[in-house]
């Protein structure tokens, strides 16, 4: 599939049987972006899982990420060679770096190039970046021109929404993903979301996903279980307003959950 769906399918923290499990589930479901990472260590898992669900391949989007041990001249392309032979595929729809280099072991010069090599090798449809800031993302841009940076992976939630770099990316034409749309269940309790989903009869999780839906967001929740698969999927039928869209802004908190040492000076 050419374009990312708006509503995808995340894997982190799913492993082994649960994870092919999980994801033929969400195939059947009717999901049709898987997204998974390197360093997630269930690509073989989503692998299985696709091949089994017998979706052909033309209708899926699949997306993974390089991981840092794997951004040196050396690795790169091996390494996304080993994710395409694990998940079964000949190239991926979206190759991603999973974090910008902190340390400068290797230059973003170096390893986007690297990046911009697997696209043009047929590795992959589309390239994009995770966790890149407004500065990173200029950077990036500078190193590969216009228009080549397809998305944008960041960490969007209501406590967390993430404002300006979305307002940076728009401006730059670069599709957001937020991932760990649903706070990784916290949404489920909180009082605001709760009255917004009883006036769609919907739950907070719906909402979650409704919100960054409206912002014109990709997303990719994650769930092991059929019930929520189905249930998130159908927060695609849910338009809020304005007004529900201004009550889920006043959540905002500046909660950060994925936040490891190695994460940039974020915006
Ligand atoms: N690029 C990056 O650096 C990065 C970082 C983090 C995550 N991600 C991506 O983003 C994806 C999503 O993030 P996440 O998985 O961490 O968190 P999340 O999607 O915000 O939350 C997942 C959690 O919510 C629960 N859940 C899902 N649907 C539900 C529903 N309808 N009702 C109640 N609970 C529900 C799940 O439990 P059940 O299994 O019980 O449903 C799971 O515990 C990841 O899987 C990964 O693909 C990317």
């Amino acid at each position: 599939m050419s374009e990312l769906p708006s509503l995808g399918m995340g894997t982190f923290r799913l492993e082994g049987d649960v994870a092919i499990e999980s994801v033929k589930q969400a195939l059947e479901s009717g999901y049709r972006h898987i997204d998974t990472a390197q360093i997630y260590g269930n690509e073989l898992e989503v692998g299985i899982a696709i091949e089994q669900s017998g979706v052909p391949r033309e209708e899926l989007f699949i997306t993974t990420k390089v991981w840092l041990d794997n951004l040196t001249q050396d690795a790169f392309t091996s390494s996304v060679e080993d994710s395409l032979n694990k998940l079964r595929v000949e190239s991926v729809d979206l190759l991603l770096l999973h974090w910008p280099e902190k340390d400068g072991r290797v230059s973003m010069e170096t390893y986007l190039k690297l990046l911009a090599q697997c696209q043009q090798k047929g590795l992959t449809k589309h390239i994009g970046v995770s966790n890149f800031t407004i500065k990173q993302l200029d950077n990036a841009i500078d190193i590969l021109g216009e228009g080549k940076i397809y998305t944008n992976q960041i960490e969007v939630h209501p406590y967390l929404q993430n404002t300006a770099v979305i307002e940076h990316c728009k401006q730059r034409g670069i599709t957001v993903t937020g991932y760990m749309p649903l706070a990784v269940g916290k949404v489920m309790s909180d009082g605001v979301l709760i009255k917004i989903a009883e006036r769609y009869n919907a739950t907070p999780a719906q909402i979650a996903i409704a919100w960054q839906l409206k912002q014109g967001l990709a997303t990719i929740p994650s769930s092991t279980k059929r019930k929520n698969l189905d249930a998130n999927l159908e927060a695609l039928k849910i338009t809020l307003t304005d007004e529900d869209m201004r009550e889920i802004s006043a959540l905002e908190a500046n909660e950060r959950i994925a936040n490891p040492e190695f994460a940039p000076n974020w915006d």
